[in-house]
């Protein structure tokens, strides 16, 4: 079997901030304090901000993801954005973020379906999964259950071979994580990462489906540049989804050259001399 080689990515989420007056701007600056070889970049702004953030970083090489999809391809439904209405604006994009899932009321069900709308439209999902305090705490072998069952229901209704050419990322965020400056230890992302692989694996069945191994999982809440470390130090871990520190340039910058040092390890950028 041939070895996984699974690419470095930082995404940053810009959640509810920025502009269009002031998101180009400081896409640009991100993407000057974020020039390392080897690591794919992305930025998640608002989706009213992706039009002027994609111009800025035409001819970049950093990708432009938005924060989620409705999972119908039209119809009437106020206020929500498609997937064919993305298509041009952002070639990744976000989904089942827990944000949504707890404000907007977003099922399984629902997420499954957003996963495949983005698929056909060739946008690439990072999918987020994680679970609540209560469950962490009732032990890790419970998270990881529940965690699992996200990843399974989510692939569900996508083939096997739409699924094997996605480029599919899945994301770690435990909802206890995001926004309270508590992050996740290296060692429970890398474990979750391992199950969250098994899911990939028994979604996809014996068939021409994607690998888990092949899969990149991301570890997303409070990540910083104080604790990134700990997160790239982890194998099973191919990079983060930044919240607030993407915000941040110097953050973005330490978060990214650490990731630089990963990415060099595996062989995917020149080592530095
Ligand atoms: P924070 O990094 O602000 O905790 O947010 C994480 C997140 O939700 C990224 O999608």
């Amino acid at each position: 079997m041939i070895p996984p080689m699974r690419p470095v990515i930082v995404a940053g989420n810009w959640k509810m901030h920025t502009t269009p007056a002031d998101a180009a701007e400081l896409a640009r600056t991100m993407e000057a304090r974020t020039r390392v070889p080897g690591v794919t970049r992305v930025l998640c702004p608002p989706f009213v901000c992706l039009a002027p953030v994609r111009d800025a970083l035409a001819g970049q090489n950093v990708g432009v993801g938005a924060q989620d999809v409705h999972h119908h391809l039209g119809g009437a439904f106020t206020g929500d954005i498609s997937a064919p209405m993305l298509r041009d604006l952002a070639t990744w994009v976000i989904v089942g973020h827990s944000e949504r899932r707890r404000y907007h009321h977003e099922t399984n069900e629902m997420v499954a379906e957003k996963v495949a709308r983005a698929i056909e439209n060739g946008l690439r999902p990072i999918l987020c999964v994680g679970e609540e305090l209560e469950v962490r705490e009732e032990g890790a072998h419970v998270a990881e259950a529940l965690v699992a069952d996200q990843v399974m229901d989510a692939l569900q209704p996508t083939t096997g071979e739409a699924l094997a050419t996605s480029g599919l990322v899945i994301a770690y965020e435990p909802i206890w994580a995001i926004g309270t400056g508590r992050n996740a230890s290296g060692a429970d992302a890398a474990a979750m990462a391992q199950a969250i692989r098994r899911a990939v694996d028994a979604a996809s069945g014996d068939s021409i489906g994607l690998r888990g191994a092949d899969t990149p999982v991301l570890y997303g809440g409070s990540v910083t540049g104080a604790n990134i470390d700990q997160f790239f130090a982890e194998a099973e871990i191919d990079g983060a989804l930044v919240g607030g520190a993407s915000l941040k340039p110097d953050e973005m910058a330490a978060i990214v050259a650490r990731a630089g040092l990963t990415a060099a390890a595996r062989g995917l950028a020149p080592a530095r001399s």
